[in-house]
C-alpha cells in the first residue's frame, strides 16, 4: 500500500523529531504536538471535563458572559480564523454573536482532519455561518486565509484555550510576531491565557487522580509504538507533573520506573533509560494578566481589552494591530 505523500512526509518528520528528542542530553524530550493524534485528542477532550482541570470551563464562562462585548470591539464584517479548532464548543459563543449581526466566514485551521470534521459538525448549524476548514499547521493556514481575503475584509484570529502556553515565553512572543506579520491594520487577535495560580491547584490539574492525564501522556509512547514500530514497555513509565518556578510552567514528564531499553524501527533508534530518568513531553506556561499586554507590545500588537475570570484564573485578551 502506498501512503499518500502527505502522511509519508508526516511519518518521516515524526521519526526525525523522535530521534532528535530522545538522543538529547541531559534531558530527553518529545514535541508536545505529537500528543494530539486521534486517541490523544479524545483524551484531551476528557481532560477538559475533569473537576481538577478548570481551564476550559473558565474560558467557556468568559466567552459566554462577554461574547457580545467582545464582538462589539471588532470592526463590522470580520472573517474569523481560528488556530486549532478543538471541539468548537468555546468558539460557538463568539460566532453566534457575529452571525447575529451579519453572515460570517469561519476558517478553522487544524492539522487534524478529524478535529476539522468534528468542528464542522459542532458549529455548522449556526445561522448565516460559512465554514472553510484548512488542514494545515497554524502559520501556513493563516497565511493562506490572509492571502485569500478581499481587500477590505478584516480578520479576527482566535488563539484560545491557552494553547500558547505550550510555547516557552520567548517562542510565544516570536509566534505572536509571526501572526502579526500576516495581519493588517484593523485586524485583531483574541488570545486565551491560563493565569498563574497556587502550585497544588496546578499540579492537580495536570496529574488528576483517575489518571486521564497520565493516559494522555503515555499515549505518546504508545503512538510511537503504533506508528513508528517502537517497543516501549508502557508499564515501565509513570506520568509526572512538575512546576517549574523559573519558567512559571507545569511540565509533564514520563519517568522510567526501571532500566529500559527500547527500539524505534522507523527512527533507526535504540533508547536506554536509567531508573528515574524522564522524557519531557509538554509544558504549559502560566501567565500573569499584566504580562499579556507586555508581550503583545513586543510582538507589534496593542492590548485593547482584557476579560478576566477570577474563580479559576484565566484571561482573554483582545490584541489589535498597532
Ligand atoms: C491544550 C496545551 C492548552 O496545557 O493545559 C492539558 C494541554 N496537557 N493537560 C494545557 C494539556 C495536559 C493543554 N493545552
Amino acid at each position: 500500500m502506498t501512503l499518500p505523500a502527505l502522511s509519508q512526509d508526516f511519518s518521516a518528520a515524526f521519526a526525525a523529531d523522535v530521534r532528535a528528542g530522545l538522543t538529547r542530553r541531559p534531558q530527553k524530550e518529545l514535541p508536545s504536538k505529537y500528543l494530539y493524534d486521534e486517541v490523544g485528542s479524545s483524551l484531551f477532550e476528557a481532560i477538559t471535563t475533569l473537576p481538577e482541570y478548570g481551564v476550559t470551563r473558565a474560558e467557556e464562562r468568559l466567552l459566554t458572559q462577554h461574547a457580545v462585548d467582545i464582538v462589539a470591539q471588532l470592526p463590522a464584517g470580520v472573517t474569523v480564523a481560528e488556530l486549532g479548532s478543538g471541539s468548537g464548543r468555546k468558539t460557538r459563543r463568539i460566532l453566534e454573536a457575529l452571525c447575529r449581526k451579519r453572515p460570517t466566514a469561519y476558517c478553522p485551521i487544524e492539522i487534524s482532519r478529524t478535529a476539522l470534521q468534528l468542528c464542522r459538525r459542532e458549529l455548522g448549524d449556526i445561522e448565516r455561518i460559512s465554514i472553510v476548514g484548512y488542514e494545515r499547521d497554524y502559520l501556513a493556514g493563516l497565511a493562506e486565509v490572509s492571502k485569500r481575503r478581499a481587500e477590505n475584509e478584516q480578520l479576527l484570529v482566535l488563539f484560545l484555550g491557552s494553547t500558547i502556553g505550550n510555547f516557552a515565553r520567548l517562542a510565544a512572543t516570536r509566534f505572536l510576531r509571526d501572526i502579526r506579520a500576516m495581519l493588517k491594520p484593523g485586524d485583531a487577535l483574541l488570545l486565551g491565557t491560563d493565569l498563574v495560580k497556587p502550585v497544588d491547584t496546578l499540579l492537580a490539574a495536570y496529574d488528576d487522580p483517575i489518571g486521564v492525564t497520565a493516559a494522555f501522556d503515555l499515549n505518546l509512547l504508545a503512538r510511537i509504538n503504533r506508528e513508528l514500530g517502537g517497543d516501549f514497555p508502557l508499564d515501565a513509565f509513570e506520568h509526572v507533573a512538575r512546576f517549574n518556578a523559573d519558567a512559571r510552567s507545569v511540565e509533564m514528564h514520563l519517568r522510567a520506573t526501571r532500566h529500559v531499553t527500547a527500539h524505534v524501527r522507523a527512527a533507526d533508534l535504540t533508547v536506554t533509560m536509567a531508573p528515574g530518568e524522564t522524557i519531557w513531553t509538554e509544558s504549559s506556561h502560566k501567565y500573569l494578566a499584566d504580562e499579556v499586554p507586555a508581550i503583545a507590545g513586543d510582538a507589534g500588537f496593542t492590548c485593547r481589552r482584557q476579560w478576566i475570570e477570577c474563580e479559576w484564573g484565566f484571561a482573554e485578551s483582545l490584541l489589535v494591530v498597532s
